[in-house]
């Protein structure tokens, strides 16, 4: 659906700072490269505590990070071969969740029927995804296509975020190219033109005019003069529950975000550039130059972007009944993506009445639409 992008002041429905997630999603739980065979680490997907391990043959396994016989964290403990093994009384647990030994029963005896829920888990750019909703929608739904990602003509840089706020405040922060104006001391982009504006029940698609000017401009080849001022079309898509933003062929980033709790967020995600280098000299210093780009751009970015983000939500904390206007029809729009996507999910739940999800018993109380003019 074609909207207007005309700006124009609408009052922002606190509600949004407060749904959970559609679990129907892959998530991303962390970097790929860091969890070497034999290792576990603990992960949360929107309040669900997750043991992911990857065992000795390299394959991925996820399971609810508390163990079926008295709910110790299983992350605690120890991979063997296949499995893994709880650190109180060594039970283990095969990929399934499955209790495959208990140490101590005599051989003849049977198992006991104890599992601990597994979750579909994949790697792919180099990041864990997990899918923590219906088991049986896993293989109909996959990550964000990244085409750059195996094209060596592309440098990627990837970026890790935390933020200590709700994925609603983090994810406007990415649509508001408005807010050009707090990297101001970065030279990075002014002047900002929202000229079009498409939402359907799962995306927000927007494009901005910006314009450039300084080192920035020169980096990332918009012009070979710094002082020039260059004018270029961002688009901002966003495809729940993750987004792609590219600036005309020139540089594109993708936003995987993992929503942890109420009021805790991550993002895993990955810049993509195109340096002006030999191929031969860009391929021997790439790590140094994507760690390089990320220590001297990203993080300056990013640093100035967190604090704006933790303190939009202090003070929501504070105060959830305050009201707050909104001008940018692309963050209303957003917000009712963000709205729409969890109450499809409660929906569904209540349709299947899946009393034992938890979303459902800790959020219940969030309904209802999101902006009022
Ligand atoms: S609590 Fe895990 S084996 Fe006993
Ligand atoms: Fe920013």
């Amino acid at each position: 659906m074609e909207l207007a992008p005309t700006l124009k002041s609408q009052t922002v429905q606190n509600r949004v700072r407060e749904v959970g997630i559609n679990p129907n999603y892959w998530y991303p739980v962390a970097w790929a490269d860091r969890l070497k065979p034999g290792q576990v680490i603990p992960v949360v997907v929107w309040q669900q505590a997750i043991a992911v391990y990857r065992d000795q043959d390299g394959l991925l396994h996820a399971l609810e990070d508390a163990c079926p016989h008295k709910g110790v964290a299983l992350h605690k403990g120890e991979v063997h071969s296949t499995n893994l093994v709880c650190p109180y009384h060594g039970w283990q647990f095969n990929g399934d969740g499955t209790c495959v030994s208990i140490p101590y029963l005599p051989k003849e005896q049977k198992l006991p029927c104890a599992e601990a829920r597994s979750y579909p888990v994949q790697e792919k750019y180099n990041i864990i995804w997990i899918f923590p909703g219906q088991q049986n929608l896993a293989d109909s739904i996959q990550p964000p296509h990244v085409p750059e990602y195996d094209n060596p003509d592309w440098l990627a840089v990837p970026i890790p975020a935390h933020f200590q706020a709700h994925f609603s405040i983090c994810n406007e922060n990415t649509m508001d190219v408005f807010h050009g104006f707090l990297h101001k001391n970065l030279q990075g982009w002014f002047d900002p033109l929202l000229i079009n504006l498409r939402s359907t029940e799962a995306s927000v698609l927007a494009e901005y005019r910006v314009s450039y000017q300084g080192w920035l401009t020169k980096f990332l080849g918009l012009s070979d003069k710094g002082n020039q001022v260059t004018t270029r079309t961002i688009s901002i898509t966003y495809e729940y529950p993750h987004y792609r933003s590219s600036l005309e062929g020139i540089s594109a980033i993708y936003l995987m975000r993992l929503p942890i709790g109420l009021t805790e967020t991550k993002s895993f995600s990955m810049f993509f550039l195109k340096v002006r280098l030999p191929k031969w000299l860009l391929k021997r210093i790439k790590p140094q130059l994507s760690k390089f780009i990320w220590r001297f751009l990203f993080k300056k970015f990013l640093d100035q972007d967190v604090e704006m983000i933790e303190s939009e939500q202090r003070t929501y904390l504070a105060n959830p009944q305050r009201r707050y206007v909104e001008i940018n029809p692309a963050i209303i729009a957003l917000q009712r993506v963000i709205v729409g996507q969890y109450e499809k999910f409660m929906q569904q739940s209540r349709n299947l009445s899946n009393g034992d999800n938890p979303q459902v018993k800790k959020s219940s109380h969030v309904t209802g639409a999101i902006a009022t003019e």
